[in-house]
């Protein structure tokens, strides 16, 4: 798919991963509409992106905008949806864990009441992590929640053809989504990567490139992208 001229939709398209991904399609002459729950918190964005508020979470509010939006070539969430529990499972609180899935409902959300408006060729790209298949200590919620992810765009894959679905699967990636600061900040990511191939943090427009890759190619379907510096090898 040449994405010059074309539009996407991204939710979570306001920060992070999300908002890189937005940007990189603008600048390939995309014509962008990001969405999140608080969108004016992603600050100016270049010509070619326009903000939009909408919670994944909310069937009805995500419906009625896709019915604004229609039709589209391009359908991304990286939204969070929601909190994250951390820790060790038999430890862990069990509302927290379900809260979890909310990123799943999310994506499901995306996918059930986005692919009518997409176009015959277009696509859909979710965000998963790494600890879908390879989980480290205290990481059972993301583990779990990631794997059904990718599991669920294996299996819808067949019935969205010709519309494409895939995955892009991060490492550790330096984003807001982490509220540390400073040398803490730093510590994390040195510490969390020590083991990587490549022991660094990756950057928002590093993952953002696997997912314009994803989008662009006409040949890739029910598949995951990793794009983690090596920490599956790890
Ligand atoms: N950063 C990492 O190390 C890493 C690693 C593996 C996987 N991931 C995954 O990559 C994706 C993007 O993460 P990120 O690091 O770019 O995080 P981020 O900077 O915190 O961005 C998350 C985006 O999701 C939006 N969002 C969250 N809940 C939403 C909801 N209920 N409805 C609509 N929008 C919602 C946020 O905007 P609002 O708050 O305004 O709604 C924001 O735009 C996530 O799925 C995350 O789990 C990240």
């Amino acid at each position: 798919m040449n994405v010059s001229g074309k539009k996407a939709v991204i939710f979570g398209g306001t920060s992070g991963i999300g908002l890189a991904a937005a940007k990189q399609l603008a600048a390939a002459g995309c014509n962008v509409i990001a969405v999140s729950r608080n969108p004016d918190r992603a600050g100016e964005v270049p010509a070619g992106i326009t903000l939009m508020q909408c919670d994944v979470l909310d069937r009805e509010a995500m419906a009625a905008l896709f019915r604004e939006c229609a039709p589209f070539d391009i359908l991304i969430s990286a939204a969070t949806g929601g909190g994250r529990a951390m820790g060790p499972f038999l430890a862990m609180d069990m509302d927290g864990y379900q809260a979890s899935f909310d990123k799943l409902w999310g994506y499901a959300n995306v996918i059930r009441f986005g692919a009518e408006h997409l176009s015959e060729n277009g696509s859909i790209t979710l965000v998963s992590g790494t600890p879908a298949r390879n989980c480290k200590p205290g990481q059972v919620s993301l583990s779990s929640v990631g794997a059904s992810v990718e599991a669920l765009a294996r299996a819808v894959a067949p019935e969205l053809a010709p519309k494409r679905i895939n995955v892009v699967a991060p490492g550790t990636i330096d984003t807001p989504i982490n509220p540390m600061q400073g040398e803490e900040r730093t510590a994390f990511y040195s510490s969390a990567t020590a083991d990587n191939v490549i022991p660094r943090a990756g950057t928002a427009e590093e993952v953002a490139k696997g997912i314009v890759f994803v989008v662009e190619n006409d040949f890739v379907t029910g598949t995951t992208v990793d794009v983690d510096g090596g920490w599956l090898l790890s």
